[in-house]
């Protein structure tokens, strides 16, 4: 998780952004405006190949899972697993066929962590220690237990540019049962500094959870080298479908938490007043699982490992850099850039506010362009209180996204301030 080599031009990479939007399908739908879309951080578009991934399963192989002993549930079952091995490879994980847990989104398995680590780890009185800008994933569930638990919550504050303060870190992590922050905000951009986080949560023997929903889609992860005990990430901001999301945790401490949902194939036995939870992961797995996303989510792996984490990194950090640029050079004071102001410090968005327009309105002017930008509170509303505002405007971009996305933009937000100066 260090940080990346410069990276001076857009012309130097290993893909070109307009060979790219050709396997996205949406980009070729015809439009009054061509589609800016710089709204991946809420949800990314999908390849052809994620589409033709879950259609062909759906079309030629379709049967529940885990149950059928008829060749085409077997067939089935095989292609789940085999995209659980690829996602779990993905990330590094030693364990692939064990430690990678399917859920619904991160938000999902956010809450299997807080609900079991909730049932026997952790007891009232115990300390969570969070950032104060996480999405309401990572916050509510750990709220919800502080108040039918009585755990007790603490953060890790930021200074002005969105940069976690490490100064107290050793007091603020002496005594917590568990560590809980995001790898990457989708507010602010700022790459946290979560390995060293880890370690120090790790000397006071806490659980380290890592969210990693923003930080997955745009940079090489291993989580090895994260230093993470367990880590939640979503299909649909990565190329893959909705619907579908990942925890990943090693087996020490995905073997002690009990299970979240109970039903069917989370279960090796059952009698009338009790259960044997099955073997991992399958026992965080109840229910019919979401097959087809899952193996769109193997065909979405595929895609990005043909890119290349590291070429995408690359990428992102050289628009990132353009854009900030851009921005800067045009608006200077007019407009209100929240994060870190090094490119190098930031994932793939920018969120932004003009004085006196409300992030609303911009986006809908913007839309007028075709540049689709998200207006709201990111699902971050302790961050936006702290920042003085209620919402923001973001940008956000992907593998798709070229300097003439960062050129629509910034026209279209020229606009936006003649507009309603
Ligand atoms: C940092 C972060 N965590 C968690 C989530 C929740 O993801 P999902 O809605 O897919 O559960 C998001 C989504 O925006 C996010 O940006």
């Amino acid at each position: 998780m260090g940080t990346l080599p410069e990276m001076p031009n857009l012309n130097e990479l290993s893909f070109d952004p307009k060979v790219i939007k050709k396997d996205f399908p949406i980009f070729s739908q015809n439009r009054d405006k061509p589609l800016v879309f710089l709204d991946s951080g809420a949800s990314s578009q999908r390849p052809t190949s994620v589409l033709d991934a879950m259609d062909d399963y759906y079309r030629t192989t379709h049967a529940n899972v885990h149950r059928g002993v008829y060749a085409l549930a077997e067939e089935a079952t095989n292609r789940y697993e085999a995209a659980r091995l690829k996602i779990g490879n993905f990330i590094g994980a030693p364990n692939p066929s064990k430690e990678i847990v399917f859920s619904k989104n991160s938000t999902e398995s956010l809450n299997l962590i807080a609900n079991s680590l909730g049932h026997g780890y952790l007891h009232a009185g115990d300390k969570v220690v969070l950032t104060k800008m996480e999405h309401h994933a990572n916050h509510v569930p750990w709220i919800m237990l502080a108040s039918y638990l009585g755990i007790k919550l603490e953060f890790i504050d930021h200074d002005e540019q969105g940069r976690l303060i490490l100064d107290n870190l050793d007091q603020t992590l002496d005594g917590a049962k568990v560590v809980s922050l995001t790898l990457a905000s989708n507010v602010l951009g700022t790459i946290t500094p979560f390995s060293q986080i880890a370690q120090v949560a790790h000397s006071y023997g806490a659980i380290v959870v890592g969210d990693a929903s923003q930080y997955v889609p745009h940079m090489p992860l291993n989580v090895k080298e994260l230093g993470a005990d367990l880590v939640a990430f979503t299909g649909h901001k990565m190329l893959g479908p909705t619907g579908v999301g990942v925890l990943w945790g090693n087996l020490k401490t995905l073997e002690s938490m009990p299970p979240f949902l109970g039903g069917g194939d989370m279960i090796a036995d059952v009698r009338l007043e009790s259960y044997t939870p099955n073997e991992l992961p399958y026992k965080f797995e109840a229910g019919t699982p979401p097959i087809a996303e899952v193996i769109g989510l193997g065909a979405a792996v595929d895609y990005l490992n043909n890119l290349g984490m590291q070429n995408i990194a690359n990428h992102d950090r050289a628009i990132m850099k353009i854009a900030l640029e851009k921005i800067n050079d045009r608006f200077g004071d007019t407009i209100k850039i929240y994060g870190p102001k090094d490119y190098k410090e930031r994932s793939g968005c920018i969120s932004f506010s003009f004085e006196n327009v409300h992030p609303h309105d911009i986006s809908q002017i913007l839309d007028l362009h075709g540049v689709c930008v998200r207006a709201g509170h990111h699902c971050a509303k302790p961050l936006m209180r702290e920042l003085g505002v209620a919402a923001t405007a973001r940008a956000s971009f992907h593998i798709y996204n070229d300097e003439d996305d960062v050129d629509a933009l910034v026209e279209a937000l020229a606009e936006a301030q003649r507009y309603f100066s």
